[in-house]
């Protein structure tokens, strides 16, 4: 049950990717796709009817090719009748700020990524691609500040936009600003990875709001003790938690349309079934080829199953989707054909005529993930740190056979699933098969009765009540 909306006073948001994106075609018109996420469906709960913006940048070459041709502003057909503000940002600008800050730098220390013997050093070129962050922040701030009507109250989303609330409350001191992580925040010994004037500038425009939200109780921690040690507080910005949960009415529904029915009827025939005709058991997991995901490991966590458990072998398939992500970055590009490697050596090892036992798909379709999700006797969820991980919860609410799940202790979604998940150490590769192979033989009643109990806490709260919360407490 979702509360009313606080007030009708105007809301506004950002983040770096918005809720549409196009792609120009061969004969010059421009295709809109619409975005989904949690994002997407908390902003639907101030209804159709209030006064919203959504600012967000152009992305790529069709966006850029939007803006010019909208002045910035696309067409409602194209956005579901959201209004949104398209930044026009200048192609060598964001791709210092997106790549070379944001999802590098940032990204690298918030999910501690780093090699640290080769990597990271900063020097003049990460100089340079900081300036363009700066720039990159203050084309949003000074969105912002030109679209906020009096007392608006604005809600700036992760570490794209560190910078935006410091210099926005400059701009205009009479709105309500809050910003929130999506990721998880770096443990202070790590933040300091990051040089020291930089690593104040981004707790400073963080502070710039009245109150800094996250996702779990760890990662708000994480970001006062930063702030403690290196600005000797958190001043007056309040700092709060919500964790975002998955959206269970439109995830059921979703699940059991005729596309996803019909990925169904392929998928089944990828799994196949035994020598005594029993339907193989199936390990899901559903992630962006992303390097804090840990997919190798948990394709090598698979392996050392069916080496030191030969009953599994001919009795359970991988289904692994791991979809292209940041592809301009070679570290992920590298990352990706990694995945496809290890994954292809243990079908040529273990692989029989009528057995694939790693089915790994790379494109993108979220029909197919459902019917994954729908098919899944167990989710393997384990990267090396993530901010919450909403797979760990759509999975076992959307799964038609009980579905156990196998979760890294470094997943946000611990905080609220841990009870009910068989938690492993993400580099463990042993404890990770050995779970495995235990929620594979879990009891069916026991599996059940453990599937209900995540399901309850996965959607204990939906994106729209995530976000009305946050409202009511930044205008409280
Ligand atoms: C994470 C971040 C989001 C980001 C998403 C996809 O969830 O917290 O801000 O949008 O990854 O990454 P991308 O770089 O494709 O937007």
């Amino acid at each position: 049950m979702v509360t009313e909306p606080p007030s009708q006073a105007q809301v506004l948001v950002a983040s770096n990717r918005g809720p549409v994106s196009y792609t120009l075609r061969d004969d010059g018109t421009l295709e809109a796709k619409r975005g989904g996420g949690g994002l997407v469906s908390g902003l639907s709960a101030i209804g159709p009817d209030a006064d919203a913006v959504w600012v967000c940048a152009a992305l790529g070459d069709g966006d850029r090719e939007a803006v010019r041709r909208t002045g910035g502003r696309p067409d409602p057909a194209d956005t579901g009748g959201q209004r949104v503000r398209m930044l026009g940002i200048a192609p060598e600008v964001y791709a210092d700020a997106y790549n070379g800050v944001a999802n590098s730098a940032l990204w690298f220390v918030h999910h501690l990524l780093y090699q640290t013997p080769l990597e990271p050093s900063f020097g003049p070129e990460f100089r340079a691609q900081w300036a363009s962050y700066e720039t990159y922040n203050r084309a949003f701030a000074e969105a912002l500040a030109d679209e906020a009507a009096d007392g608006a109250a604005v809600l700036v989303q992760d570490y794209h936009l560190a910078l935006v609330p410091g210099i926005l409350r400059a701009l205009r001191p009479d709105l309500r600003i809050g910003h929130f992580s999506h990721t998880p925040w770096a443990p202070v010994d790590y933040f300091r990875l990051l040089p020291d004037d930089i690593a104040r500038q981004l707790l400073r425009g963080i502070l710039g709001a009245d109150r800094a939200a996250f996702l779990t109780h760890r990662w708000a921690d994480a970001f006062t003790a930063c702030c403690t040690e290196l600005l000797g507080g958190t001043g007056n910005t309040a700092i709060g938690v919500h964790g975002l949960g998955a959206d269970g009415d439109f995830l059921r529904e979703r699940a059991n349309r005729p596309d996803v029915d019909e990925r169904i009827v392929t998928l089944r025939g990828q799994i196949g079934r035994t020598s005594t005709g029993e339907e193989r058991k199936t390990i899901v997991r559903v992630d962006r080829t992303e390097l804090s995901k840990n997919i190798v490991r948990g394709l090598l966590a698979y392996r050392l199953l069916l080496t030191d458990r030969p009953e599994w072998r001919e009795r359970v398939v991988h289904l692994a989707f791991a979809y292209p992500s940041r592809q301009d970055l070679a570290v992920y590009r590298e990352y990706t054909a990694e995945v496809q490697r290890v994954a292809d050596e243990i079908n040529a090892e273990f692989g029989t005529d009528d057995w694939t036992p790693v089915v790994l798909h790379v494109r993108d379709d979220f029909a197919r993930s459902l019917g994954a999700y729908r098919l899944a006797d167990v989710a393997l969820v384990n990267p090396i740190r993530d901010g919450m991980n909403l797979v760990a919860k759509e999975i076992p609410l959307v799964s038609e056979r009980g579905c156990a799940l196998v979760l890294s202790r470094e997943a946000g979604a611990y905080e609220e699933l841990g009870e009910d998940a068989l938690v492993v150490n993400p580099y463990d590769i042993s404890a990770t098969a050995a779970a495995l192979h235990e929620a594979l033989s879990m009891p069916a009643d026991e599996r059940a009765e453990r599937a209900k109990r995540l399901a309850a806490a996965a959607t204990a709260l939906p994106p729209q009540q995530w976000f009305l919360d946050q409202l009511t407490a930044l205008r409280a």
